[in-house]
């Protein structure tokens, strides 16, 4: 782990299991109301590192990818939500609206793969996850948070890799 600037931090990752054991412990510290956005290309590890997230915020749901479906959902036993998109297949910002994100990340979490693509529909306010294909096992994730309470949880996180936990 590397930390670029006061508030981005990049992950290499060497293994389809090391994305989601560095996501699980994202996951840990996700509650309702947060906005995940990932962005990348195709085989990127976006659903991969989803995978890890559901199982560490706590949902023993499987997690597949939402490409054909648009949304799936996940649920805790507390009867929390965490809905999954993909954005890859929305044609234009005007669709975007059209489904109702806002009540996903207000009462829910929402975590948006191809995230870039609908971004103008998006608040400032969110957690960005950047990830990049290296090598055929490699890939590279860098978090980017926007607003103090996803800054909070990054300092949470970096403090929790660096521990070890
Ligand atoms: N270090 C790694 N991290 C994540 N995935 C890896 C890694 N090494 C190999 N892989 C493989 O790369 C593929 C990543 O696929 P995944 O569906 O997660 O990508 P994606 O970004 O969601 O793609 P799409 O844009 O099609 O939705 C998986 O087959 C995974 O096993
Ligand atoms: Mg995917």
């Amino acid at each position: 782990m590397a930390i670029l600037t006061e508030k981005t931090t990049e992950f290499i990752s060497n293994s389809t299991e090391q994305t989601r054991r560095i996501a699980m412990r994202l996951g840990a510290l996700i509650t309702p109301g947060m906005l995940i956005c990932l962005s990348g290309d195709l085989g990127s590890g976006k659903t991969t590192f989803v995978q890890g997230l559901s199982i560490g915020w706590g949902s023993s749901d499987a997690v597949s990818s939402p490409t054909f479906i648009l949304i799936n959902q996940y649920q805790k036993l507390d009867g929390h939500v965490l809905y999954h998109l993909d954005a890859y297949r929305i044609a234009n910002s005007f669709e975007a609206e059209e489904l109702d994100l806002v009540d996903m990340y207000e009462h829910g979490i929402l975590v948006i793969e191809w995230a870039e693509r609908i971004k103008e529909v998006l608040p400032k306010d969110a957690l960005w996850v950047e990830c990049e294909y290296v090598s055929e096992d490699k890939r590279r994730f860098v978090f980017k948070p926007d607003g103090e309470r996803y800054e909070t949880m990054m300092d949470v996180f970096r403090k929790r890799s660096f521990g070890g936990h």
